[in-house]
């Protein structure tokens, strides 16, 4: 679409002139927009480019060398990557709250961010992936009642404290637009339809607790429901698909013995806006084989239940 390359030529010129001769750094997170922010800016900026990925541990499988190979290879930016699961994990060791788990997440991320960034000397822009639904989010009530109902965190969400100037380039832009864009600055069409992911990861999927042996469980089976609704050509067709790993331990039967190992709920759903959701219609030899292969392949699992929630009242994460 030739708008939107005349969107992105005048961006790239608007980003030159304000930078000048200074550095920018950009966090990545693997999503669409740090990833289309990182990719307008190294095409604005190359060289004077640093990105930040923050491994919290909380990540999907692949997800740090998805991020790696694109932002290294693809576009060959000056990136630094944070190995910092120890740190994020130490701090919710007993926290089963959620909020509080999500505070403690935030915190840990800016404050990670915050030393990253202050030893890379000459930085001075902090390029954000905000869009047009944020700058609007932001100006309403901070206190009504979307607020209140989950701590948000992201990594376009730091704190002006951080001291850096911000540089914008999504903000007139809507989620789609932001989607075309990446396509039209190079990124592959499986990094740009990207199932959003939350910021607190899949911590906020692993309820209660969060331990490393019960993230490697959860992990491995969100890969075998992303890699099933993928073979089977629905992934486009659904706006959020996930596994999440419930705190309970259920009876089930395997060969002789009884066993009492975890139960994984499959999440699927199809939005609009994600303020309003309904449970995908997942056909039933999907989600026959996603059990299957579950509870076949991931050890410690005897149980698959398929979410037909929809939002409201539930949310789509289930923290
Ligand atoms: P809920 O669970 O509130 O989620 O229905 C709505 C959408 O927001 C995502 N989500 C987050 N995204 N930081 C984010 O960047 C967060 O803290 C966060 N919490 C939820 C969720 O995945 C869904 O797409």
């Amino acid at each position: 679409s030739w708008q939107l390359s005349d969107f992105a030529e005048a961006s790239i010129q608007k980003i030159r002139q304000q930078v000048g001769s200074k550095r920018v750094i950009c966090g990545l997170s693997g999503g669409v927009d740090s990833s289309v922010v990182a990719a307008m800016l190294y095409k604005a900026i190359g060289p004077q480019l640093t990105c930040i990925l923050i491994d919290n541990g909380l990540l999907r499988k692949n997800e740090q060398s998805l991020v790696i190979d694109e932002f290294t290879n693809h576009f060959k930016t000056d990136l630094h990557v944070v190995n910092a699961e120890d740190k994020f994990l130490a701090s919710l060791a007993g926290i089963s709250e959620p909020q509080e788990k999500r505070r403690r997440i935030g915190h840990d991320f800016i404050e990670c961010f915050k030393t990253e960034a202050n030893e890379i000397e000459d930085a001075h822009f902090l390029a954000q992936g905000t869009l047009y639904p944020d700058v609007i989010e932001s100006g309403a009530d901070p206190d009504g009642p979307a607020a209140t109902i989950k701590l948000h965190h992201n990594v376009g969400g730091l704190p002006d404290e951080l001291g850096f100037e911000l540089i914008e380039p999504l903000r007139d832009l809507f989620k789609d637009e932001v989607r075309r864009l990446g396509l039209e600055l190079g990124l592959p069409e499986s990094l740009v339809w990207r199932h959003p992911f939350p910021g607190p990861g899949l911590a906020v999927r692993c309820l209660g607790e969060v331990t490393k042996d019960k993230l490697v469980v959860l992990r491995a089976a969100d890969a075998i429901v992303i890699e099933e609704i993928e073979a089977a050509g629905l992934y486009r067709d659904t706006s959020q698909t996930f596994a999440v790993l419930l705190p309970v331990q259920s009876v089930g039967v395997m060969g002789d013995a009884r066993t009492y190992d975890n139960a994984i709920a499959v999440r699927s759903v199809n939005t609009d806006d994600f303020m309003t959701a309904d449970w995908s219609r997942l056909p039933y030899d999907l989600l026959a084989r996603i059990s299957t292969r579950i509870i076949n392949e991931v050890q410690g699992v005897n149980r698959v239940c398929y979410d037909i929630s929809s939002k409201p009242p539930a949310t789509i994460e289930w923290e």
